[in-house]
């Protein structure tokens, strides 16, 4: 029997993303059509805007998927979308382009929680990933520690309780006058620099899977403020290093010792702070040193696209979770624990 082609599309915030995935794991296309540079002049996503240049995008970009993979809208078995969480007006572009090529073309729609396929991009990265495995996401919308028990059945050990990690980095970037996003600025930074500052790291508590990033980020903003009242020159290398270095220390941490309370041997890292080279070191020399197995995304599949959607959708097919043509954008969603 052939393998069931599965159409991905995603448009929770500011990127347009379609792939074509053949059967669970062989990724066909994956077209990802980036807003950044548009939103970089106001510092952050405008949402307006991203649902707007998602209606210009959204078809071109499934129709390059589609000719990259080198099939038709015809072949297309299954159309798998994100329906939540991320901004309500992007993500009603995406859920209404699968509902409109579900119904012309007469196949399933799987709605899919952008957090799961996050967690599903390892295991395009890593084909002979399989669960039971503990999962730290870390994105610019969530910060979260689930173990992944089986394809369909994940337990949210904790979350943040205030910022996503991804969030604080943009923030801190923005008061250092770095342009958008932030993350991948800080990473570069903190390189040059020495974590020679001490700033505070939440919930560090034995046990506790809860994540905070707003004292954290407050501590780092009130230092840059009274550096630059004292007429200090700003070490931005040093501020990077330090501000990352204590998201890292709390993410590693607690991720470890998620995988010893679950009794799992392997981690994997996703979402797209997991692109934060300081981030995989750490997790890298961790995992070595506790043998524990460590995965984390190739870097494209790492910050948002459909391949990770559609891997999802897939195995959501596999038991039947299809959804009706009713479905809708939840901005809010959570990860449901199946
Ligand atoms: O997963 P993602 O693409 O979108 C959400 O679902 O939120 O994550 C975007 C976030 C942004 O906050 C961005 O600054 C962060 O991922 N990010 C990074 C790096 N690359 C992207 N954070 C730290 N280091 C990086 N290299
Ligand atoms: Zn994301």
């Amino acid at each position: 029997m052939r393998e069931k082609l599965t159409l991905g599309i995603e448009s929770s915030c500011d990127e347009t993303s379609a792939a074509v995935l053949r059967g669970g794991r062989e990724l066909l296309a994956n077209v990802i059509s980036t807003q950044i540079p548009v939103h970089q002049k106001f510092g952050g996503v405008v949402p307006e805007i991203a649902s707007r240049k998602h209606i210009v995008n959204i078809m071109p970009v499934i129709d390059e998927a589609v000719r990259q993979a080198g099939v038709t809208l015809a072949d297309i078995d299954q159309v798998a979308v994100t329906y939540g969480p991320g901004l309500v007006g992007a993500l009603l572009v995406g859920v209404s382009a699968a509902k409109g090529l579900a119904f012309a073309l007469g196949k399933p729609l799987i709605g899919v929680n952008h957090l799961e396929g996050h967690i599903f991009a390892n295991f395009l990265s890593e084909t002979s990933l399989e669960p039971p495995f503990m999962a730290l996401v870390v994105s610019g919308g969530h910060t979260a520690l689930v173990d992944v028990r089986g394809y369909n059945s994940f337990h949210l050990m904790g979350q943040t309780r205030d910022d996503a990690a991804g969030e604080a980095f943009d923030k801190i970037a923005r008061v250092m006058g770095l342009p958008y996003p932030g993350g991948p600025r800080i990473d570069a930074l903190a390189k040059e620099g020495q974590p020679s500052i001490d700033f505070p790291e939440a919930l560090v508590g034995k046990g506790n899977y809860e994540f905070s990033f707003s004292g954290l980020k407050s501590a780092v903003l009130n230092y840059i403020n009274s550096e630059k009242m004292k007429g200090h020159e700003l070490n931005k290398p040093d501020i990077a290093a330090s501000f990352q270095r204590a998201v890292i220390d709390v993410l590693v941490g607690k991720a470890f010792e998620a995988v010893k309370e679950a009794g799992r041997d392997t981690l994997v890292l996703a979402g797209g702070v997991a692109a934060n080279s300081g981030l995989e070191a750490r997790l890298r020399a961790e995992a070595a040193r506790q043998h524990v197995q460590f995965h984390y995304p190739n870097k494209i599949l790492c910050t948002d696209n459909a391949a990770m959607i559609a891997c999802r959708g897939y195995y959501q097919a596999e038991v039947g979770r299809y959804s009706d043509l009713y479905l809708n954008a939840v901005p809010g969603l959570d990860l449901v624990e199946v």
